[in-house]
Order: structure tokens, then C-alpha cells, then sequence
């Protein structure tokens, strides 16, 4: 294998069934939302080689129109990233905006991504929302090789992320 994303889809799939087994037996009765956000965040990352970044951007309540960073693993990442009408940047707001998971094959190619490490090639984000169907964050997931994210980390993402807030 060439690189980190050679990883093949079944070890994906097998990989992603472990982690939210994990995840149900340590968050499933836990409320607070930072210690499920953190908690999801700490066993994603550490589970897959190719994730290289990974956290959440928080809608920011007292500017709605915003995203602020949460919890992550990884280098620095950027504070905030706005997605309002005619000020959506990035991957993540985009992904925000439009409330639809986004796979960025190469970040280069991708028109506004905002380059918190010039390491990132690849990237996928993902909405998550309230219980009431607003809003909530957006996670996203680094990758330092090109075109590390597929339909099989879209699908167990946003089931993932379709129980993260209750
Ligand atoms: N690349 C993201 C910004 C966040 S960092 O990668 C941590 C984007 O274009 O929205």
C-alpha cells in the first residue's frame, strides 16, 4: 500500500462498526454535549490512520450566522468560519449552508477552502443537527493524501453524527 488512504472499504466499514459500538457503550447514557462531541471526536480520530484532523465547528449561538471551533484533534485549527448568505467560506460552510455532507477529493481544487495546515489534501464535512432539525456544527475530517474520504465514510459519518445530539 502507497499511502494512508489505501486503506480498502471493508476494513473501513469493520472499523466504523467498532467505533460507534465504542461510542454506544461510553456515550450512550451521557447527555452533556461536550462530553459526547468530545468523547466522538477522541475515538474517531485515533481509529483511522488517515484522519489527521478532526473536530467540529459549532454554530455560535450569539452569531448564528458563524461557526466557531469545538473540540478537535489535530494541528490549529482556524476560529471561525461564516456561512451566512454571500459570506459562506470554506468547506465547512458550505457544508453548512446548504445542510448537505461535502467530499472534497483535492482541497486545491475546491474554490474558498480555507488552509488551517498546508499538510491537508483531502477532506469530507459533515452536518449534524438538533433534535429540532436546526443547525447544530459541522465535523470535519482531514486527510494529508488526496482523496481519502468515500460513500463509505459519508454513510457511517452521518449516522454517526444523525445521534450526536439528543
Ligand atoms: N478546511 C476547512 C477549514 C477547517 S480546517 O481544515 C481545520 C474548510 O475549508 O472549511
Amino acid at each position: 500500500m502507497d499511502n494512508q488512504s489505501d486503506i480498502t472499504t471493508a476494513s473501513k466499514k469493520t472499523i466504523y462498526k467498532e467505533v460507534m459500538t465504542q461510542l454506544a457503550a461510553i456515550i450512550q447514557d451521557e447527555k452533556n454535549v461536550t462530553a459526547r462531541l468530545v468523547t466522538t471526536i477522541c475515538l474517531l480520530h485515533h481509529a483511522f490512520d488517515y484522519y489527521y484532523w478532526t473536530g467540529f465547528y459549532l454554530v455560535d449561538p450569539d452569531t448564528p450566522d458563524e461557526l466557531v471551533i469545538g473540540p478537535y484533534q489535530g494541528t490549529l485549527g482556524c476560529l471561525r468560519i461564516p456561512f451566512g448568505e454571500g459570506r459562506v467560506k470554506g468547506v465547512c460552510g458550505a457544508a453548512a449552508a446548504s445542510g448537505q455532507t461535502v467530499i472534497v477529493e483535492d482541497v486545491h481544487a475546491f474554490p474558498g477552502h480555507i488552509s488551517c495546515d498546508s499538510r491537508s489534501q483531502s477532506e469530507i464535512v459533515v452536518p449534524v443537527f438538533s433534535p429540532d432539525g436546526s443547525l447544530f456544527a459541522v465535523l470535519d475530517v482531514d486527510s494529508t493524501d488526496i482523496g481519502s474520504f468515500c460513500d463509505v465514510d459519508q454513510a457511517n459519518l452521518e449516522l454517526i453524527m444523525s445521534r450526536m445530539v439528543v
